[in-house]
């Protein structure tokens, strides 16, 4: 929310619609929402996108089940975005070079498309051993970083409380590093022309960056 609200008051105020790629439960959805914006959300996990819908929003956004690498909503917007490593779940640059070509299709002429990704030193450095306790569930996450091939595969288990019920959840995932030359030569095939790109908050130079924010114009 920093780098966008500072991206929305240079470019001049919120945009009237935005596509929120890889949407997850709506969270940035919602708060886009509260403050007027129309948001069409797409995910490729029809859970997350049952998530997202059954949530209370003042503009009524529409969902849709969708994979970023393909997807065709046969509509343009003045801004899409794709958040919290979400495009990290990719495994290839083909797959990175479709996605950012789906995104450009969806962005209107001289709109933009912005993005974070986590880097190899952000893969890297991601803690092995993750927690958290709420109220009705525990999540925990573990992962192991492959230096040969950037990625790191990371373990998640929960134990989730329905009333007196207790459910079990486990998911294996694999999120890929792309290095930010691969990044800015595959948005330019994308047909993305002009870029600003920044250390993510808690960073002070792009080098050192475990997370990075790009902003692309079509
Ligand atoms: C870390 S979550 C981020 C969710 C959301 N952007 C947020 O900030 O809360 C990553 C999301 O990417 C989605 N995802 C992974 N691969 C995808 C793909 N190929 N197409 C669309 N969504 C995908 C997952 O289902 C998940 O909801």
């Amino acid at each position: 929310m920093p780098h966008l609200t500072a991206f929305f008051r240079a470019i001049g105020g919120l945009p009237d619609e935005f596509l929120d790629i890889a949407c997850g439960t709506g969270v940035l959805t919602n708060i886009l929402s509260a403050n007027g914006v129309r948001v069409t959300g797409i995910d490729i996990s029809p859970q997350m996108i049952r998530a997202a819908k059954s949530k209370q929003y003042l503009t009524k956004p529409k969902f849709h089940v969708g994979d970023m690498r393909t997807f065709d909503l046969g509509q343009t917007f003045p801004v899409t975005g794709c958040f919290y490593d979400a495009l990290n779940h990719l495994s290839s640059e083909k797959d990175l070079l479709a996605a950012f070509s789906r995104a450009a299709s969806h962005t209107e002429k001289g709109g933009y498309y912005v993005f974070d990704v986590l880097t190899p030193t952000g893969l890297k450095h991601w803690k092995p051993y993750w927690a958290q306790k709420s109220g009705h569930y525990l999540v925990c996450q573990r992962g192991h970083f492959d230096s040969a091939n950037k990625t790191r595969v990371v373990h998640i288990e929960a134990f989730v409380k329905t009333g007196l019920r207790s459910e079990h959840v486990e998911e294996v995932l694999t999120e890929t590093a792309f290095e930010i030359d691969v990044v800015k030569r595959l948005l330019a095939r994308a047909g993305f022309r002009k870029l600003v790109l920044k250390p993510f908050v808690r960073y002070k130079t792009l080098a050192s960056a475990g997370r990075l924010v790009f902003i692309c114009r079509k």
